[in-house]
């Protein structure tokens, strides 16, 4: 790929171990080097400000997904076929398919069934008093997802490990992502199976997939890495939401208190969460031709990378950024992406963070922390590996 003279150069690397466990000091370097900063470890334009990054995720007919989002060629290769990895039309075939049972009205149906599971998950954690945040934010998802998907039951308990890894694995060929492509494949590999055996849920998402093939409205062979398309992409990211707003409303007891007084806000404290700490950090994108992004050419072929989680702390869109509250009007965060390839299950991970967030508003007058968190290293999820926490009854 070649660099663009007189574009500015950010030498450290944002995916060193360091960087994952703290990147927001290395947001804040490339906002104020420009809008186009080139890092040339991973040999990639980085789009650290939001106009920017808003910009190049609506432009998908100059940017393309097709080629792949991740920051390498195996990873690239692997997501063939997905609906993340596709553009122009068959990207919409692909979202039709796998979207439809993601959007609002589908979802009602399970919204009362969400609520009930939400508040179980929040009466086992009052029970014990002392809760590792991470399990209790992994409950709910894995409650609901792989069911709503249809995986069979054998092999879920991968499922966390395999979702992560396709997240870890599409990030540059670091150590990180070189351990992780044996997930990804683990997952695929089992997706298979799970088509030629059609050990789907009857009822399913996924049933629905091998009907819909079954027709002749798409090949057989397509049908799993769509399969992987839901399940992928459905836990890590929503557990991660859901545990950095644990963390967040017990690192801000006013904001807590708030919340309780006013549970309106639920919806608008889940963006917030998002916006201050977006689960996904950044995706590539490749320029089909030469393309100009604020005054710098971007040749065709090169990648450009869009850090979501930079966008959504830059202070040329938000007023102090840095603090952490649910009266702002967070709802044009893009930490669930934006334009054609917007987060398809966006509805499905707020019905059950708010789902969560209201039980807890119900039970709970405060979250306290018992210890600093651990953040877990994924080149490309921002979470917690374990949040030791105390909920004290309301
Ligand atoms: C808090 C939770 C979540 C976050 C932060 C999140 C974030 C994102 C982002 C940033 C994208 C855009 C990718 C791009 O620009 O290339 C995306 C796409 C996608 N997400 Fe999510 N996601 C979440 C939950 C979910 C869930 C629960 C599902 C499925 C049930 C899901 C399924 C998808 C799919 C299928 C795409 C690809 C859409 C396309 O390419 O058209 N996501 N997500």
């Amino acid at each position: 790929m070649r660099q663009v003279r007189d574009v500015a150069e950010y030498r450290p690397d944002i995916y060193a171990r360091s960087a994952i466990l703290d990147p927001y000091p290395h947001y804040r370097r490339l906002r104020e080097m420009g809008p186009v900063v080139w890092l040339p470890r991973q040999r990639v334009y980085a789009l650290s400000r939001y106009v920017e990054c808003k910009a190049v995720l609506r432009d998908d007919a100059a940017f393309i997904s097709g080629n792949g989002v991740a920051l390498n060629r195996i990873s690239n290769r692997l997501s063939r076929g997905t609906t993340l990895n596709s553009d122009g039309a068959e990207h919409e075939r692909r979202r039709k398919l796998v979207a439809h049972r993601l959007l609002p009205r589908a979802l009602q149906s399970i919204a009362e069934t969400v609520d009930r599971l939400a508040a179980e998950v929040v009466d086992a954690a009052m029970a014990r008093g002392e809760i590792d945040g991470v399990e209790m934010a992994s409950a709910l998802p894995l409650a609901v997802v792989p069911d709503l998907v249809g995986w069979p039951h054998d092999r879920r308990r991968h499922l966390i490990d395999w979702a992560g890894a396709t997240f870890d694995a599409l990030g540059p060929l670091n150590g990180q992502a070189i351990t992780s492509v044996a997930g990804t494949v683990q997952m695929l590999r089992f997706a298979r199976s799970v088509v030629r055996r059609r050990t789907v849920l009857d009822g399913s998402m996924a049933h629905e997939l091998l009907i819909a093939a079954d027709e002749g409205k798409l090949a057989h062979k397509e049908c799993p890495p769509l399969l992987v398309d839901y399940i992928a992409p459905s836990l890590d990211t929503t557990i991660s939401a859901i545990s950095n707003a644990l963390h967040l409303f017990a690192a801000h007891h006013d904001q807590w208190q708030l919340l309780r007084a006013e549970p309106h806000r639920i919806p608008n404290a889940v963006n917030e969460v998002i916006r201050y700490e977006s689960p996904l950090r950044a995706f590539s994108r490749q320029a089909r031709a030469d393309t100009d992004v604020a005054g710098v050419v971007v040749p065709a072929g090169a990648r450009v990378l869009v850090l979501y989680a930079s966008a959504n702390r830059d202070e040329r869109e938000w007023n102090q950024p840095e603090v952490f509250d649910i009266t702002r009007d967070a709802g044009r965060q893009i930490g669930f992406g934006q334009g054609a390839h917007a987060c398809a299950g966006q509805g499905l991970a707020r019905l059950e963070a708010a789902a969560l967030l209201r039980a807890l508003v119900a039970r709970v007058s405060r979250i306290d922390q018992l210890g600093p968190p651990v953040w877990a290293m994924n080149n490309i999820i921002r979470r917690h590996k374990r949040l030791p926490l105390k909920l004290v009854a309301a």
